[in-house]
């Protein structure tokens, strides 16, 4: 054990030699914090910045809550550098963290300078400490950080002598770790190559009344032709963030609209259907920061082709007394990095997932409720068989966003051919409506044509006392993606189910409907002269929720398919029947533990060792405890003693680095 020891010093010190990293990501989570990290699976490298010369704190929760929180706590003081793996215990009164028994992040830098404290550290995406660490996964991370200007007296690590923990903490923040677009090249690509356009509002003034979707359209100059290799989105002015729900930008053909005269134009929202603008060229969710395209792919832009853009909003209607106050008037929109050097592929933008209209219901009172989106192989076996480059094969999806509002909790974009379903395009286990981020999938994913393609959204209704319905707006849901893939192909745009009106109703135990307003049910006869709003409002959700979601999931649907030119065809199909559900291999931690139980069955521990060794290729000194026999037990106090009497000598400092 002491070897171990060893070894971690050891390879701090080499770790330190090589300092400069080049950072995947770089994040400002306030304007004195700044995280930046590196994957290399299974490892993570994370810094932090802080303009601090007390200590600091960041990590992660699995709840929106500090408390279980998996922590490190680090400080430089007098060239030594502190560093411990914490964690926020359940029941703590102020917040602050406490050791760990089990290390898991390996300090790499330490240092201050006149203004920051910096820490760089490494550890496992999974560290299989499951009780005080939180796996880095795909899902979106709940990101817990503090800093303060103090640091505990004379390194002690004793509990309560971290200074005012409650002031240090920040508010919690969700951050994508793993599939996070590149946004750090935007930022670099002033080369002349590069040129930007802008489609956006034109001062629409918001006001409290229901004004909840407003719209415009860009011509382009003549001749612009290129790839936009990246977008992201315009707050004008910033406090329109708030209120702003989608945006959602449009491309329209000119055969559609040879003589459009923009300038007389009102920005009128039914424009869209006069124009036929249905190819979708960007779309933005809260919390995104936009995309950019991997470097040999880019949407194609060509004004002899398409000139005009069309830009949808929908707001969240600020409430009367706010917006009398404060009269916004709204020019957000959409910036495009457009390159004039051709890129291989042509990208395009497909939206699939539910109709976002009433027929999608979400009783209320219910902690999941599951609603399913398709896009069956029925509807995209055609287009994704007329790929330009595409020679049948399909399309490469490279890129996601996936969509719900505030009662979403996961959400899964699944990928089933011939009965079997494949590895998820996507998913989220912890989803946050005000962080709908695009996914870069840095392998891309072949969807064939005919194989079916699935949104599963998992919401939380149990707060609600009334039911929601599908819908643009703030208090209505959807569950929609919107992929991101190359070759780009004309033929379908959008793809969403919904149930077909007699299934729908059948859903809702009602045989016969008077098919005019304010339709009166007719049968069964212990609903009859009761419309359906009042059906709806006065169902007995708590008894008809099996049947309900029984029904909804195996009852026949329509495929709304539309393409660019506002082509549309509705086919009737089936819910997608999956023969062969995907089972995920067992993680790395599952692995670990099934060798350990057997070693623990032989009660030995070199055996431990070995299966630990096996397991975790670079085998330092993380882990140590995976299980509560007796003799483990024993070991780890053992260790601990030795930690303890290490930290006592040398103040638990690790050198630092320069
Ligand atoms: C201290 O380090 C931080 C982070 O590397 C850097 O941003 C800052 O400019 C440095 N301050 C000084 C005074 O060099
Ligand atoms: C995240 O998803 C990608 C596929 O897009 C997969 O290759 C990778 O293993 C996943 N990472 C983790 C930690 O689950
Ligand atoms: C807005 O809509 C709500 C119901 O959706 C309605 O009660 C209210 O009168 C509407 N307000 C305005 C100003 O139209
Ligand atoms: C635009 O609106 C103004 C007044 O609101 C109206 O007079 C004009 O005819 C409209 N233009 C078009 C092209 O609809
Ligand atoms: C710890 O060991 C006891 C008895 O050996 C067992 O009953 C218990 O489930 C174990 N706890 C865990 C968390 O493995
Ligand atoms: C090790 O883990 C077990 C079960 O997770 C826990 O009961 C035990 O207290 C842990 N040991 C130490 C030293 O924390």
């Amino acid at each position: 054990m002491l070897k171990a020891l060893l070894l971690l010093l050891t390879l701090i010190v080499t770790q330190c030699l090589s300092n400069e990293i080049r950072w995947d990501h770089s994040v400002d989570l306030d304007e004195n914090f700044r995280l930046l990290w590196r994957v290399k699976e299974p490892d993570i490298i994370i810094e932090v910045q802080v303009r601090t010369h007390g200590y600091v704190g960041f990590g992660f929760t699995r709840s929106e809550y500090i408390y279980g929180a998996d922590m490190v706590v680090g400080w430089v003081d007098n060239k030594h550098t502190f560093f411990q793996d914490r964690h926020i215990p359940i029941h703590s009164n102020n917040g602050e963290p406490v050791l760990d028994p089990s290390q898991d992040y390996v300090l790499l830098l330490g240092r201050e300078n006149s203004t920051h404290t910096i820490l760089r550290f490494r550890r496992k995406l999974r560290t299989c400490d499951e009780k005080y660490d939180v796996a880095i996964t795909n899902d979106t991370m709940k990101v817990v950080y503090m800093y303060h200007s103090d640091e505990p007296k004379r390194g002690s690590l004793q509990h309560g002598s971290l200074p005012d923990p409650e002031l240090a903490l920040k508010p919690i923040k969700s951050l994508l770790f793993l599939q996070r677009p590149k946004f750090e090249k935007v930022a670099k690509q002033n080369d002349e190559n590069i040129e930007t356009f802008d489609v956006r509002m034109k001062n629409v003034l918001m006001t409290s009344s229901n004004v909840t979707k407003a719209c415009s359209v860009l011509r382009l100059k003549e001749n612009q032709r290129g790839h936009v290799v990246a977008y992201k989105p315009i707050f004008e002015p910033m406090i329109a963030r708030t209120y702003i729900m989608h945006m959602i930008v449009y491309e329209c053909r000119n055969k559609h609209h040879p003589n459009y005269n923009i300038d007389e134009d009102n920005a009128s929202c039914a424009n869209i259907q006069k124009l036929q603008c249905t190819t979708i060229t960007a779309t933005w969710s809260r919390g995104s920061q936009g995309f950019v395209y991997p470097d040999d792919v880019g949407y194609p832009i060509d004004s002899d082709i398409a000139s005009l853009y069309f830009l949808e909003i929908h707001y969240e209607v600020p409430t009367k007394s706010f917006a009398d106050h404060n009269r916004i008037s709204d020019s957000s929109g959409i910036k495009f990095f457009m390159t004039s050097v051709k890129r291989k592929h042509n990208a395009g933008l497909l939206s699939i997932g539910i109709q976002p209209v009433w027929t999608h219901i979400i009783p209320p009172g219910f902690r999941k409720v599951t609603s399913i989106g398709y896009c069956t192989g029925k509807c995209n076996k055609e287009a994704f068989s007329t790929t330009a480059a595409g020679g049948g094969s399909g399309i490469n999806v490279i890129g996601i966003q996936m969509q719900t509002h505030e009662m979403g909790k996961s959400i899964k974009v699944g990928l089933v051919r011939s009965g079997s379903e494949l590895h998820p395009i996507a998913q989220d286990h912890n989803l946050d409506s005000e962080y709908l981020e695009y996914r870069a999938l840095t392998k891309a994913i072949q969807v064939l044509p005919g194989d079916d393609l699935m949104v599963e959204c998992a919401y939380n209704s149990f707060d609600k006392t009334k039911l929601t319905l599908g819908g643009y707006e703030a208090q209505q849901e959807i569950c929609q993606a919107t992929l991101v893939y190359y070759p780009k192909q004309d033929h379908l745009t959008s793809c969403y189910s919904k149930p077909k009106t007699k299934n729908f109703l059948k859903s809702l135990n009602i045989d016969k409907l008077r098919n005019s307003p304010p339709f009166a049910i007719e049968l069964p006869e212990k609903y009859a002269g009761k419309t359906l709003e009042e059906h709806l409002k006065t169902y007995d959700w708590k008894t008809e929720f099996d049947h309900f979601e029984q029904v909804s999931q195996t009852s026949p649907i329509d495929v709304v398919c539309s393409g660019s030119g506002g082509s549309r065809r509705i086919i009737d199909d089936d819910p997608v029947h999956i023969k062969q559900p995907f089972r995920p291999p067992p993680s790395i931690c599952e692995r670990i533990k099934n060798q350990i139980e057997e070693s623990i069955d032989d009660n030995n521990l070199g055996n431990i060792q070995q299966a630990r060794s096996k397991v975790l290729r670079s085998s330092d000194f993380s882990t140590l405890n995976f299980s509560n026999s007796s003799r483990r037990l024993r070991v780890i106090n053992w260790l601990l003693a030795v930690v303890t009497s290490l930290a006592i000598l040398r103040k638990f400092s690790i050198a630092t680095c320069h």
